[in-house]
């Protein structure tokens, strides 16, 4: 299998986010984020650590996108630090931070790199996580203003958009577990979060769809396959509960359908005190892509003690199933699954996977990482992929996660899921031998 098995207009790349690579995170003009904030909280972060240099892309970004050059990708995507462009989150505009994300683009263009933007990939500034952050109403006219302003700014040079990274992951984790920024509790919190999150997504659609010339919009969701542990109708349904919440929660109002209430108490209830059936229009939005994020499926079975979604997580390890170093699940039918899943909406028009990789754990032995484990595992997924186009799925392009070992939010600089390693001490980067078989399957 080489990736022109996949058609010679398949898009390949790779993926980052701003917060887990820039790193100049107090410098230039720039404002401080959620991260940078939660960071600062004790034992939020594995081993202390904190986004503040990351992997210095800020002042290595040439190097980087010629890392991505070499590895044979064509598409490079990042995404923008809102609080570079706009410190406080709205109003005054941070010149240099406009101008570091032009030259990031220009040299993606002048590498012949398609440079591909996310709007929003977790880092809120932190001056409007004061004032509510995703759970305030006024969110949404300050996302509309940030979201405006970068499509009018790099709209002609970008056409490849993404608005908004895994609404689902960092409203739960942000706002309902605390485990990630702004570190918030509770269903109520997660629910005014998700509907504010919604509507930013479909509205920045919208605006880049009246701004960009040409654009290739795309929105990028998180997804898992999930697996009822036994056939027992309580366990059954509780995996519907948590496939309603994980794989249906913000993809189907974005289709028109609304938020998946039907059979479901707990997100009926939400639908009625939130009224959102007022927001549907304002919710959907017709996307050139749907963008899948996929690393494990996961297994559910009932149990009546976890508040809300009365169901529980059976790990990877507990039932002696292949896992990452995350602990997560190996399972490449199972990433074949989801995306036919996500394809059987009528109104989805293709599917491009804007994430899917691995964390293992990577030694440097003589100057070299051998990482077999993490060749098998994209060996495996490009293969699920691979069938699932085969089989007529409209599948237009496939992004790894990720360039480099980054800033893995709560996890710190442990987690490496990179195609190069990166020694965060000196800040030199090494190809892996994944990076490497990456290059030979780009090259036929
Ligand atoms: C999804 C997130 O978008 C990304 O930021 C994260 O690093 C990867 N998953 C791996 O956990």
């Amino acid at each position: 299998m080489y990736s022109s098995d996949f058609g010679k207009d398949f898009l390949w790349g790779v993926a980052t986010a701003a917060a887990q690579i820039e790193g100049a995170a107090n410098s230039y003009g720039k404002g401080p984020s959620i991260w940078d904030t939660f960071s600062k909280r004790t034992g939020k972060i594995k081993k202390g650590h904190n986004p503040s240099e990351a992997c210095d892309f800020y002042h290595r970004y040439p190097e980087d996108i010629a890392l991505v050059k070499t590895l044979g990708f064509n598409v490079f995507r990042f995404s923008i630090a809102w609080s570079r462009i706009f410190p406080i989150g709205h109003g005054t505009l941070n010149k240099e931070g406009v101008a570091f994300y032009h030259n990031v683009i220009d040299e993606c263009l002048k590498q012949g790199v398609t440079p591909m933007i996310t709007l929003y990939h977790w880092d809120l500034p932190e001056a409007l996580s004061k004032e509510g952050g995703w759970t305030a109403f006024g969110i949404n006219s300050h996302f509309n203003e940030f979201a405006t302003f970068c499509a009018k700014e790099y709209g002609d040079k970008v056409k490849h958009w993404i608005v908004i990274n895994e609404p689902f992951g960092f409203t739960s984790l942000g706002y309902m577990l605390g485990v990630h920024a702004p570190g918030q509790n509770g269903v109520s919190n997660f629910f005014d979060a998700a509907l504010h999150t919604a509507i930013a997504q479909a509205d920045g659609g919208k605006i880049l769809r009246a701004e960009v010339k040409n654009a290739v919009i795309g929105t990028a969701f998180s997804c898992s396959e999930i697996i009822p542990y036994t056939q027992s109708s309580q366990d059954i349904i509780a995996a519907k509960r948590v496939d309603a919440l994980m794989n249906r929660f913000f993809l189907e109002p974005t289709l028109g359908m609304g938020f998946p209430t039907a059979d479901w108490d707990v997100l009926e209830k939400f639908a009625i005190s939130h009224s959102t059936w007022r927001h549907q229009e304002r919710m959907r939005f017709d996307f050139d892509f749907i963008g899948v994020q996929n690393y494990f499926p996961l297994v559910i079975k009932y149990n009546a003690f976890i508040p809300v979604v009365q169901a529980w997580e059976v790990k990877a390890k507990n039932r002696r199933a292949p896992h990452t170093a995350m602990g997560w699940e190996v399972n490449a039918d199972s990433f074949y699954r989801i995306i036919k899943q996500f394809a059987a909406y009528p109104q989805v028009k293709n599917i491009m996977v804007t994430e899917n990789g691995a964390y293992f754990q990577d030694h440097l032995v003589d100057g070299k990482i051998n990482d077999q484990a993490r060749i098998e595992y994209f060996e495996a997924y490009l293969a699920a992929m691979l069938k699932a186009k085969n089989e007529g799925i409209n599948i237009t392009g496939y992004l790894a996660w990720t360039l480099m070992d980054n800033f893995e939010w709560a996890e710190g600089y442990q987690a490496r899921f990179g195609l190069v390693y990166n020694d965060f001490k000196t800040q030199q980067r090494t190809i892996k031998q994944s990076g490497y078989w990456w290059q030979d399957f780009l090259s036929k």
